[in-house]
């Protein structure tokens, strides 16, 4: 049982590639630790670093109370565990999660009752006498976590273990992970590119952009709080509506117009987020999730009797009507001005941000109820749950607190 600790690590790649920059990073005794972010944003290379097969350009490493900086990968008591896991064919799955122990010349007696304790937390009892290829890709994913648990390291690395799982067995292998990961209670390191499998998985999500870490947190907070529009882009399905806002004085407080429209604050908001005072009057970037907005009337009604001028509600053309079976999601647009979200390579705390036009100019999707009748080319208004908007500093793609 250990900690991960790593302090200002960084690589940079001969090629002048900068992989990973300044990354400090806590893993506690037992946690379980996602990284997570887009392709090439340096989670493989972080994770190499760690179990010491790649080399640090700057930064240490520290695994229980040892810097492992200069120590082999055999010496550093981590097991890895990787997307393409490679069983050997040709040996029976016992043998398959003993092979570590047996090299190490472990007594035969002491690999078998290892292997029976392992099989057990994985449910592979049944299945120990046969060969990789009469196995489901579930149970070959877990024959390969079996032989990071026999060897009973101070941590697990895992770097995507489940992408090539389809689908279906990806949900259930994500719970048996981390299920097998609790009770074993050893502090692990997943990496992945999927935010629902981060978010569903880690006790903490680290969010990783261009090497660069962008926010630390629990499931919860990322969702709740993301530190800047990055993040606030990244977590969540579909993704948050941003749109560019001006922060005014409305009927009763705090109000934001959209193009035309005007939205009042929820008063718990405006309390919540004091530094949204010193916005007034300027341009700032509004988020909506789609899942908060819910209610669907005709235009011209506006919710609850309300007419025209919708306090918690946004008039928008339908384009398209998705049903998910259990909901629908409503592409929509609205008369104001998107802002797209890239980040920028240097500076955790800028966003770049693009406002504007082009051809997702003022889209929008809502999750809706399946018990509203929709169609596309309606126009409607989407009630808001304006105790759940979002609002960053249209400069700098930074949240205001
Ligand atoms: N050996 C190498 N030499 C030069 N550049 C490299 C090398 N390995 C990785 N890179 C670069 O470093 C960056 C980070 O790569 P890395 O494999 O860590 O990304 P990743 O987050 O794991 O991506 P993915 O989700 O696609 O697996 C990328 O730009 C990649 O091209
Ligand atoms: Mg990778």
């Amino acid at each position: 049982m250990a900690t991960i600790e790593l302090e200002e690590l960084c690589k940079n790649f001969s090629d002048g590639t900068k992989a990973l920059s300044n990354l400090n990073l806590t893993v506690a005794d037992g946690e379980f630790m996602v990284l997570v972010g887009p392709s090439g944003c340096g989670k493989t290379t972080t994770l190499r670093m760690v179990a010491g097969l790649e080399e640090p350009s700057g930064g240490t490493i520290t695994i229980g109370e040892r810097v492992v900086n200069d120590l082999s990968p055999r010496d550093r008591d981590v097991a890895m565990v990787f997307q393409n896991y490679a069983l050997y064919p040709h040996m029976t799955v016992a043998k398959n999660i003993g092979f570590a122990l047996r090299m190490r010349k472990v007594p035969k007696d002491v690999i078998d009752s290892k292997v029976e304790d392992a099989a057990r937390v994985l449910g592979l009892s049944a299945v120990l006498n046969r060969k990789p290829g009469q196995l489901s890709g579930g149970q070959r994913q877990r024959v390969a976590m079996g032989r990071a648990i026999v060897r009973e390291p101070a941590v697990f690395l895992m770097d995507e273990p489940l992408s090539s799982l389809d689908a279906k067995l990806r949900v259930q292998m994500r719970a048996e992970v981390t299920r097998i990961q609790r009770h074993l209670g050893v502090a692990t390191l997943y990496v992945t590119h999927d935010q629902i499998e981060a978010m569903t998985m880690g006790d903490r999500v680290a969010v990783l952009k261009d090497g660069i870490l962008h926010q630390c947190d629990t499931p919860d907070m990322l969702y709740d709080r993301p530190a800047n529009l990055f993040v606030a882009s990244f977590i969540g399905s579909p993704t948050m509506n941003l749109y560019e806002g001006r922060l005014v004085e409305g009927d009763d407080g705090l109000a934001v117009a959209l193009g035309e429209q005007r939205l009042s604050v929820g008063r718990d908001t405006a309390e919540r987020r004091q530094s949204l005072a010193a916005y007034r009057d300027r341009a700032i970037v509004v988020g909506i999730r789609p899942e908060t907005l819910y209610g669907v009337q005709a235009a011209g009604l506006g919710p609850g009797g309300r007419a025209e001028e919708g306090n918690g509600a946004l008039k928008v053309k339908v384009e398209l009507v998705e049903s998910l079976g259990s909901e629908f999601i409503v592409h929509f647009r609205i008369g104001a001005k998107t802002v797209e979200v890239e980040a920028a390579g240097t500076d955790p705390e800028l966003t770049e941000v693009t406002v504007g036009g082009g051809a997702r100019g003022g889209h929008g999707e809502a999750r809706v109820g399946r018990d509203h009748e929709i169609k596309a080319g309606d126009e409607v208004w989407l009630s808001v749950d304006t105790n759940r908007l979002y609002f960053f500093d249209l400069a700098t793609g930074v949240a205001i607190a």
